[in-house]
């Protein structure tokens, strides 16, 4: 009996091995045959879900913004919801609502105001993962953000290196927001299901 449950412990962390090897392998981005083979490898391979919690950092004020208004129309200034203005972000991502807390990744990617009448974004960015267990890889995501309501959920459309393949739903809620200067911290919950 021992020894059935040493050679099964064996086996469990030569697996365990495996699949963190498996993980590592695909953390970064692979050649196209790589690819082609981890793809070919999908068939008998069950998906996972990772949840994450995060911190947005939406600062448009001060010395260094990492959100920049790039685009308006002729009737953003007179419209409500400053339809048709566009920022691109560059918006820290961090394990704690202080900016000071260990950086986990970065949004990248644009939100506008799409919405003529009640303020409705579309956000459409890429969260890129910098931390040691997600580094390199990527999430995509594309949704409405009804910036002014308590929750907002929008779609993982998608991902890299360990998240290829993934579908999902993020969940926003505005921890902080100065009214002067629009600097929002967005509290974020990532359900992903991938590989
Ligand atoms: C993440 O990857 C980059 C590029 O390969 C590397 O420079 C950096 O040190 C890595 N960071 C962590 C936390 O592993
Ligand atoms: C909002 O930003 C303004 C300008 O930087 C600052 O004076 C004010 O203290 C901030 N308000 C809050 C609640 O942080």
């Amino acid at each position: 009996m021992a020894k059935i449950c040493l050679t099964a412990t064996v086996v469990v962390v030569a697996l365990a091995l495996v699949a963190t090897a498996a993980t590592l392998a695909h953390a970064e981005a692979d050649n196209p045959e790589k690819v082609d083979k981890w793809f070919n490898g999908l068939s008998n391979t069950k998906r996972k879900t990772t949840r994450l919690h995060f911190y947005l950092h939406d600062m448009l004020s001060g010395k260094s913004p990492t959100a920049v208004r790039i685009a308006e129309s002729t009737m953003t200034k007179k419209s409500p919801t400053q339809f048709g203005v566009v920022y691109m972000m560059d918006d820290a991502l961090t394990e704690g609502p202080e900016l000071e807390s260990p950086l986990v990744g970065r949004a990248q990617g644009f939100y506008g105001s799409a919405a003529i009448e009640s303020l409705g974004l579309l956000m459409n960015m890429n969260l890129v993962f910098t931390g040691p267990k997600y580094n390199g890889s990527t999430l995509s995501i594309m949704g409405r953000n009804p910036a002014l309501e308590t929750y907002r959920e929008m779609s993982i459309v998608g991902g890299t290196g360990i998240f290829r393949l993934s579908s999902g739903i993020v969940t926003a809620k505005t921890y902080f927001l100065n009214l002067t200067t629009f600097d929002a911290v967005v509290e974020y919950n990532v359900i992903a299901m991938h590989y």
